[in-house]
């Protein structure tokens, strides 16, 4: 299936069958997991644990076999790189039909730290749970319907041309997509923090802050959003026949307050 229809039809997974992963499955996912890169160049390693072995649980997680965690160092941009290259891996799972879901809040931290073996110097900002979809448990429903999950904003209230004013309007259909992509992504409690402004041929992500989202273990949260919603970008430009760069230089363009400049993707065909 090709990855702009495994980003439409993905969605949070919480409740599992109980029953393991076949071993070729885990290993292909394994494998993938070495060659992931991102952007920033920044390492994010993942440590594959099995729930009953490490005693591992969520409450917000129902039958989950196993778990993966993400670690990187705790450095500027941190956050955007574990995002883009946890969703990337996330993405690849669910293409495999396993079911995952990004857990950054709702889970014994320290357990969690634990068991992967984060050293100091490293964040675990999250972890998800892999297994087989099993159907939706009524906590789950409620859960989903607490955070509004099937919702998003539209696409005016997060996409604009060269300023905040002015709503982004294209005719090309792969960078209708790869924004559509973007809109579609998961974040922290639905909070769709992305906005993108189109100028001299750039896409600036933007981090529309929510306070709360900052903390020691985690950096900042919404960084993450940001880092997924780049890579959902991305990975359907690649898939269209384009290349994109990865360019950190804020065009100082007037936005909200609570606004913070990311990063800019240069498309390129
Ligand atoms: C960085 C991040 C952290 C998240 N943390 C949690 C969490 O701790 N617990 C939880 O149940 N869901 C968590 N979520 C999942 C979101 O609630 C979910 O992606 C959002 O509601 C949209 O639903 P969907 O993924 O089904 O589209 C997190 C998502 C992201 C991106």
């Amino acid at each position: 299936m090709q990855i702009y229809e495994i980003i439409r039809q993905r969605r949070s997974v919480r409740t599992f069958e109980k029953t393991k992963i076949d071993q070729t499955v885990l290993e292909e996912l394994k494998e993938y997991a070495k060659q992931i890169s991102n952007p920033w160049n920044i390492e994010v390693r993942f440590v594959f644990m099995d729930a009953q072995e490490y005693g591992l649980s969520s409450p917000v997680l129902n039958g989950e076999p196993m778990y993966i965690a993400a670690l990187v160092d705790r450095v500027e941009h941190g956050e955007e790189a574990a995002g883009y290259a946890f969703e990337k891996l996330m993405l690849k799972a669910v293409s495999m039909g396993l079911g995952t879901v990004w857990i950054g809040g709702t889970m014994k931290r320290e357990n969690f730290e634990k068991a992967c073996g984060k050293a100091d110097h490293e964040r675990m900002p999250c972890i998800t749970p892999i297994g087989t979809p099993a159907k939706m448990s009524l906590k789950e429903m409620m859960m989903r319907k607490g955070v509004g999950a099937d919702s998003r904003m539209k696409s005016e209230k997060l996409f604009f041309n060269e300023d905040m004013d002015h709503p982004l309007k294209t005719d090309n259909m792969d960078i209708h997509d790869a924004l559509e992509a973007v809109r579609l992504a998961p974040s922290a409690v639905n909070k769709q923090p992305w906005r993108i402004i189109l100028k001299d041929g750039l896409y600036h992500f933007y981090e529309k802050h929510t306070k709360g989202y900052l903390s020691d273990a985690v950096g900042d949260m919404q960084k993450i959003d940001i880092g997924i919603a780049i890579a959902h970008f991305d990975l359907v430009l690649k898939e269209r026949g384009y290349a994109s760069e990865l360019i950190i230089s804020d065009p100082e363009i007037r936005v909200d307050e609570d606004m913070e400049y990311i990063a800019s993707i240069k498309v390129l065909r």
